[in-house]
């Protein structure tokens, strides 16, 4: 089933995102497509470019387009770069590796997750692009400064901090896939759960062959690697503030992105710690329900620190006509996590080059048909926003 990513009838994330429900068992894939609580935000985050709509310049012929953009100098062959996705290989053997191959391979930068199940080391090492870390404080101060120290050895070429999760999010679908009850290792508590594992076996057997249940080789505790299962009591009691931006940055040495600003306050309070770049994010709705769909709250970030630092945005990206529209409302580039994770899931890394040779069409020909000849012209007199978002 994996080589159908390359199918000509694969034309959309959507359908990428059918494969993947198609090969991985129910929690997993809830895992990668649910939200938090009502699942609002989430929805609000896809819907919102609806409200958005193009003004095309007609009869302009622009033969070819250039797509081509640089974040924090780096140069990135489309401003689509692969949001930190954690566990990744519980989508497909030794996942964080995959998609890194594949972003590099398409020319843009991946972001590695903390909670992912693949060493650092091997990830950078897998592509021939730009690779950021993605930092989480899971056990402490001390267990994050080794892991900053290897990032740095390695190569990372910036640090993407998350602020937006002092506590896992509740992710509803979660509880009714037993996902607690099949992490437990007893099995009369996960025998109920376990029907929908059985029933795909060949991703049991890819998922067996590659160590099964992973622990975090990027967050090693005084034990050794932290196990999978004690995720959320970890998020909880090293949740990160705004004290502790000067420690991590002063011990990384590069450039540091804050990731999950939802306001100008909060915007501006990042670029004061010293942030060289910051990521509009709700976390893909996945932490606080009923907060704004990002790219409403775009062009108040933008107002407010859009001519100190670069401003990023994820959420809800799933056409080249989404990024489109959030370049025109001031960012400098976007992420996408679910987008290339229902490919991961789908087909590895082809799944994962699918999605972005999907997003990459799509954003060549959007830019063909509004007339305009590079990423870089794209502003603010090619969309109509709503009268009330003024
Ligand atoms: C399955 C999954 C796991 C995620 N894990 C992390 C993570 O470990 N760290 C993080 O900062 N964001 C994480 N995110 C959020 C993404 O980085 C990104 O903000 C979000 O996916 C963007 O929304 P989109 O999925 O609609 O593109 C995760 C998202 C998904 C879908």
């Amino acid at each position: 089933m994996s080589r159908m990513v390359t199918s000509p009838q694969v034309v959309n994330i959507a359908d990428l995102r059918l494969l993947a429900r198609r090969r991985l068992p129910r929690m997993a894939f809830d895992y990668i497509d649910g939200g938090a609580d009502g699942e609002t935000t989430l929805r609000e985050n896809c819907r919102v470019y609806e409200d958005v709509t193009l003004r095309p310049r007609s009869a302009v012929v622009a033969k070819s387009v250039d797509l081509r953009t640089t974040v924090l100098g780096i140069e990135l062959a489309l401003p689509v770069l692969l949001a930190p996705v954690g566990s990744c290989r519980l989508f497909w053997p030794r996942g964080e590796a995959a998609a890194a191959r594949a972003a590099g391979k398409a020319g843009t930068a991946y972001i590695l997750s903390t909670l992912s199940g693949t060493r650092l080391e091997e990830v950078k090492a897998a592509s021939t692009g730009p690779c950021f870390y993605q930092l989480y404080l899971c056990g402490g101060r001390d267990v994050a400064l080794a892991t900053i120290a290897r990032a740095r050895a390695a190569g990372f070429s910036a640090l993407v901090v998350t602020i937006d999760t002092p506590v896992s999010g509740l992710r509803e679908r979660d509880f009714r896939d037993g996902v607690k009850e099949l992490l437990s290792g007893r099995p009369f508590t996960m025998l109920p759960f376990v029907g929908q594992i059985l029933a795909r076996p060949r991703w049991l057997a890819a998922f067996l062959a590659d160590g099964g249940l992973m622990s975090f080789p990027n967050i090693v505790l005084k034990e050794g690697p932290m196990p999978y299962a004690d995720v959320g009591l970890a998020l909880e009691e090293s949740a990160t503030c705004w004290e502790d931006l000067g420690w991590i940055r002063e011990a990384w040495g590069g450039p540091v992105v804050v990731k999950g600003v939802h306001t100008a306050d909060d915007a501006r309070r990042a670029v004061d710690a010293g942030a060289s770049a910051i990521v509009v994010s709700n976390h893909g709705g996945r932490q606080l329900d009923g907060v704004a769909p990002t790219l409403r709250v775009l062009p108040e970030v933008v107002a407010a620190v859009g001519d100190r630092v670069e401003v990023l945005l994820d959420g809800g990206i799933r056409r080249g006509g989404d990024v489109v529209k959030a370049l025109c409302l001031g960012a400098r580039a976007v992420l996408v996590g679910r987008a290339y994770a229902y490919g991961l899931a789908a087909g590895g890394e082809a799944g994962v080059a699918r999605a972005i040779g999907i997003l990459r069409a799509d954003l060549g020909r959007t830019l063909k048909l509004l007339g305009c000849p590079s990423v870089a012209a794209l502003d603010a007199s090619h969309v109509r926003v709503p009268a009330h978002w003024r």
